[in-house]
C-alpha cells in the first residue's frame, strides 16, 4: 500500500502527523513518536518575547486601573507555564534533531516585525527543516477593519519568508471573510502550504467565583466538519500543500480529510489522550480501509470529495444550508 505523500516539500511515507503540542517538549516523546512511524515532527511555538512582556503589561495595568475587574484577566496564563524562551527553543531544535532521523518542523508565534524576521532565521540556522507560522489573531480593535488585520498577518508572514529558505506553512484561525483569498495572496508571498485550522482557546466564566477560567479541552471528531469544508473548497484551488489540523481521532477521519482534500493531516488531541501508538493505529486503520475498498495509493481518494470540478462552490454550500435546515425533523 503506498501512502507516500510530499508535504513542504520533503517525502514523507504516510501524510498523519503529529501536530504542534507539548509531545516535542520531551525527547522521551520525540523518540517514541519517531518509534511509532512518525514521518516528521511538529514543536511546540516559539512565542515572541515581545508577547510575554505585552502580557505582563496588561496584567500590570489592569491591576492598577481596574483593580475589580483583575480576576477578569485569570485566563491569560503564566508565560514561564507555556514559553520557551529563544535560547531553550532554538537548542530544542538541536537536540531533536540530534535524537531523530525524521524532519523537524518548527513553529513560530511573533507579534513584531522584527520578530517574525529574526526569529525564523534563528530556527532555520538552528537545523529546522521547515518552518510553521502560527498566526494566532484574535482582533479586539474597533478602528482596525479586518481589510487592515489581514494585511498586518501577510506582512508578519511576508517578514518571515524573507530571510529563510527552508520552506514555510501557515497556520490560520478559521475566522476570515474569504479564505480562499487569504490563502491566494500567502501563494503570492511564496509559502508553501496552510494548515487548516488553529483552534481557539475560549476561557470559560466560573459565576461563583466571578473569574474566567483557562480551558484547554482536548478537541473530538466534531471539530473535523470545518476544516473538511474548507479543504474541499480549497482543493485543486491553490497551489499550496493542505494540512488539516483539528478532530482528528480516527483512521476515518483521516481519510474524510484526504477526500476533502488534505496533503496531510495533523493530530494532537488524538495523541494526548491515547499516547504516541495511536499515530500507528491511525495509520493502520487507514490502510486497512484503503485495502477493503481497493484503494492502492492515497492519489486516488485525496480530495475526490473536494469542490475542485464544481463550477460555483458558494451555490453548493447554499444549496447544502437549505437542505440541512429543511431536513431536520423533531424526534
Ligand atoms: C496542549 C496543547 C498545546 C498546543 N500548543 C501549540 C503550539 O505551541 N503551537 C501551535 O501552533 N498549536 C498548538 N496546539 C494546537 C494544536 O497544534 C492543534 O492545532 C489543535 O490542538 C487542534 O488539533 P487536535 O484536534 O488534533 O488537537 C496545541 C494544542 C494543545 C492541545
Amino acid at each position: 500500500m503506498n501512502l507516500e505523500t510530499t508535504y513542504l516539500g520533503l517525502t514523507l511515507p504516510h501524510p498523519i502527523l503529529p501536530g504542534a503540542g507539548p509531545l516535542t517538549g520531551d525527547l522521551r516523546k520525540v523518540r517514541q513518536l519517531e518509534d511509532v512511524g512518525a514521518p516528521c515532527l511538529i514543536m511546540n511555538s516559539l512565542f515572541e518575547e515581545q508577547i510575554v512582556k505585552e502580557q505582563r503589561a496588561a496584567f500590570a495595568a489592569i491591576d492598577e486601573a481596574e483593580d475589580s475587574f483583575a480576576e477578569a484577566l485569570s485566563f491569560l496564563p503564566e508565560p514561564e507555564d507555556y514559553c520557551l524562551g529563544p535560547d531553550e527553543y532554538l537548542s530544542r531544535i538541536a537536540h531533536i534533531k540530534a535524537a531523530v532521523d525524521i524532519p523537524v518542523i518548527a513553529s513560530v508565534n511573533g507579534i513584531s516585525p522584527d520578530g517574525w524576521r529574526e526569529y525564523p532565521q534563528l530556527i532555520a540556522a538552528a537545523g529546522a527543516d521547515a518552518l510553521e507560522v502560527n498566526l494566532y489573531h484574535l482582533s479586539a480593535d474597533k478602528f482596525e477593519s479586518s481589510a487592515e488585520v489581514e494585511e498586518r498577518l501577510l506582512e508578519s508572514v511576508r517578514a518571515a519568508r524573507e530571510g529563510i529558505e527552508i520552506p514555510i506553512a501557515v497556520k490560520l484561525p478559521p475566522f476570515f471573510t474569504s479564505i480562499p483569498h487569504f490563502v491566494s495572496r500567502l501563494e503570492e508571498l511564496g509559502v508553501q502550504a496552510v494548515v487548516l485550522f488553529n483552534r481557539f482557546y475560549q476561557p470559560d466564566i466560573d459565576i461563583e467565583e466571578l473569574r474566567t477560567e483557562p480551558t484547554l479541552r482536548l478537541s473530538t471528531s466534531a471539530e473535523l466538519n470545518l476544516r473538511l469544508r474548507w479543504l474541499a473548497i480549497l482543493h485543486g484551488r491553490t497551489g499550496l500543500d493542505l494540512s488539516l489540523s483539528g478532530g482528528i481521532h480516527e483512521s476515518h477521519d483521516v481519510i474524510k480529510g484526504l477526500m476533502a482534500g488534505a496533503t496531510t493531516v495533523q493530530t494532537v488531541s488524538g495523541l494526548l489522550l491515547h499516547g504516541p501508538a495511536h499515530l500507528r493505529n491511525l495509520v493502520d486503520g487507514v490502510i486497512e480501509w484503503m485495502h477493503e475498498h481497493e484503494y492502492s495509493h492515497l492519489d486516488q481518494l485525496r480530495g475526490c470529495m473536494s469542490h475542485q470540478n464544481a463550477p460555483d462552490p458558494e451555490a453548493i454550500e447554499r444549496g447544502n444550508y437549505a437542505m440541512v435546515l429543511h431536513s431536520w425533523t423533531a424526534d
